[in-house]
């Protein structure tokens, strides 16, 4: 028994009246307490707050409290913690001051959304994702990585360092806004008003996840600040936008004769947003361009962060580079990846598996407790703000060996692709339980494509001079000052494989005689 219940056995020994024990030990608790972690908060202030975090994990475990005068969060960084939230008990979680931030945003998109909403709405979304869609996007992903490699070969010509991580947001933007309601963007090559919009968007979103003040609530400020009314008017923008490509939609689902079924999916527009006029999906326009705003943040951000932090981690381990160039000559040659070779390409998909675990995107999960729990044996009330650090389970000692190391040979090649199931939790890049991310596959494909294609055709290096590669946090981990690469083109290996080359000259010589 704990200090708790010894000292209220012994009290009642001494001839306390019951009733006051009974007060006395629902205050006290005979649960054990959340550690509350203590110092070095204001460390905070200058390094990603999740940083600090892990070193408090490494003291106070799996979880513990943080208090910012009136704010408590919970930080968790216990896998099995971490699964009873997400998985086992999630219906007693939401999205909490998640949903909050990007009500401006997301409104009511997937995300966000909790309850009765999100059930209807990840109901009819899920389905548009189906395989057939998902390999046509493929050649999507090849087009707009073909793109980037014209512009990296200009690069390369004329000796000039490229600026990677703007370059892959460009390039996820692209393909997310042709995957989503089939529009191009082209921020690749030209740079207009709505591209712009988007940024301007997505930064605020970022902004306001990290600022300790809500003052984009406060009544006058609101209306005159000239940055919100940017915002504003990028949002207009893009809700116009929106709009006008839902308009177009509908006018080629009403024209066209396909019977819409399970892979329903319209070759000139294999649209997300097609996928769900077709299905006849009874929904307001306000939650549709939601969901599609939502689809377009969160399919963006996240893949452009991948590949940002997978090349950084090339650059500095040329052994796993040397390995992954191997691969990507030996399955692909010179021609655009089909889905059979994504497949066969699995050095590559460890090199992603690996850097989402090191650069998980988002570093943390958040949530907030609708009912009362208990989680890992201490009593939760309702109201309790949750991070799950994925981060810290994703470098915690108690599960990896040299957890630091960027090292894709942890996951055996020819083992199953980790997720959080076979990882029990201890590894979850696009979250687990009901909420998990909804394009997993999706972004897989895209970015051991994008990968592949890339070093297929190109070598990396920090570029001489840059400022050390230092992280930001918004959503999801930027680079403090943009991951600047020196690129130079491969010289190509032979094309000719040896061994065809000797057979052909013994037929020969066989045939001469
Ligand atoms: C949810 C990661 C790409 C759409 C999530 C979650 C994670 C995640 C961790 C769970 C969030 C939570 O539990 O709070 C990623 C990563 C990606 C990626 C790392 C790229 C490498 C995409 C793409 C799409 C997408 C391409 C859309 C096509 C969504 C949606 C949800 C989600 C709609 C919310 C699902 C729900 O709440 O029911 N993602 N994602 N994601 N993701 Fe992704």
């Amino acid at each position: 028994p704990g200090f708790p219940s010894l000292l209220k056995n012994g009290l009642s020994k001494l001839g306390v009246p019951k009733g006051f024990l009974e007060f006395f030990s629902r205050r006290v608790g005979d649960y054990p307490r959340i550690q509350e972690a203590k110092g070095s908060i204001s460390a905070i202030r200058d390094e990603p707050f999740f940083i600090p975090l892990y070193e408090l994990f490494l003291t106070y475990g799996g979880i513990f409290r943080l208090t910012f005068g009136p704010k408590s969060f919970l930080i968790v960084s216990d896998p099995s913690i971490a699964k009873h939230i997400l998985k086992d008990n999630s219906k007693a979680y939401s999205k909490g001051i998640l949903a909050e931030i990007l009500d401006f945003v997301m409104g009511k998109g997937l995300i966000p959304a909790d309850g009765e909403i999100w059930r209807v709405r990840r109901r009819a979304i899920v389905p548009a994702l189906h395989q057939k869609y998902v390999a046509a996007m493929i050649g999507l992903f090849g087009k707009a990585t073909d793109r980037l490699c014209k512009k990296l070969d200009v690069a390369a010509s004329d000796g000039e360092d490229v600026e990677m991580e703007s370059l892959f947001s460009r390039l996820t933007l692209d393909i997310i806004g042709k995957a989503v309601f089939n529009y191009d963007f082209d921020s690749l090559t030209v740079d207009t008003g709505i591209v712009e919009a988007v940024y301007t968007v997505l930064r605020e979103a970022e902004d306001r996840s990290v600022s300790p003040i809500p003052v984009w609530e406060i009544p006058i400020w609101k209306d005159i600040s000239p940055k919100l009314k940017k915002v504003n008017a990028a949002l207009k923008l893009i809700n116009d936008t929106l709009d006008d490509l839902i308009a177009m939609c509908k006018r080629m689902v009403d024209e066209e004769e396909l019977q819409f079924h399970e892979e329903y999916m319209n070759e000139k527009d294999p649209s997300i947003l097609h996928f769900l006029l077709a299905s006849g999906d009874e929904v307001s326009s306000k939650q549709l361009r939601d969901d599609l705003m939502t689809m377009l943040i969160a399919g963006h951000e996240t893949s452009a962060a991948v590949l940002t932090w997978t090349f950084y981690l090339l650059s500095k381990e040329p052994s796993v580079m040397a390995k992954l160039q191997d691969e990507v000559d030996a399955v692909l040659g010179d021609r655009c990846p089909t889905i059979e070779d994504l497949k066969k390409l699995r050095y590559t998909t460890r090199v992603i598996n690996e850097s989402l675990r090191l650069y998980p995107q988002p570093p943390v999960l958040i949530r907030r407790s609708i009912e009362e729990d208990v989680v890992g044996g201490y009593p939760i009330k309702r109201g309790e703000d949750i991070f799950i650090s994925v981060w810290n389970l994703h470098r915690s000692p108690n599960h990896w060996e040299e957890a630091d190391k960027f090292n894709p040979e942890r996951w055996p090649i020819d083992g199953p692709n980790p997720n959080e199931t076979n990882q029990n939790y201890s590894y979850l890049p696009f979250g687990g339980g009901p909420r998990k991310c909804v394009g997993d596959m999706f972004a897989t494909f895209e970015n051991v494509l994008a990968v592949a294609m890339l070093v297929r055709r190109f070598d990396f290096q920090i570029a001489l001079g840059a400022p050390p590669v230092k992280m930001t946090t918004g959503a999801t981990i930027h680079t403090t000052e943009g991951l600047n690469m020196t690129v130079t083109r491969r010289t190509r290996p032979p094309v000719v494989p040896k061994l065809e080359m000797a057979t052909l000259e013994v037929k020969s010589s066989v045939n001469s005689s």
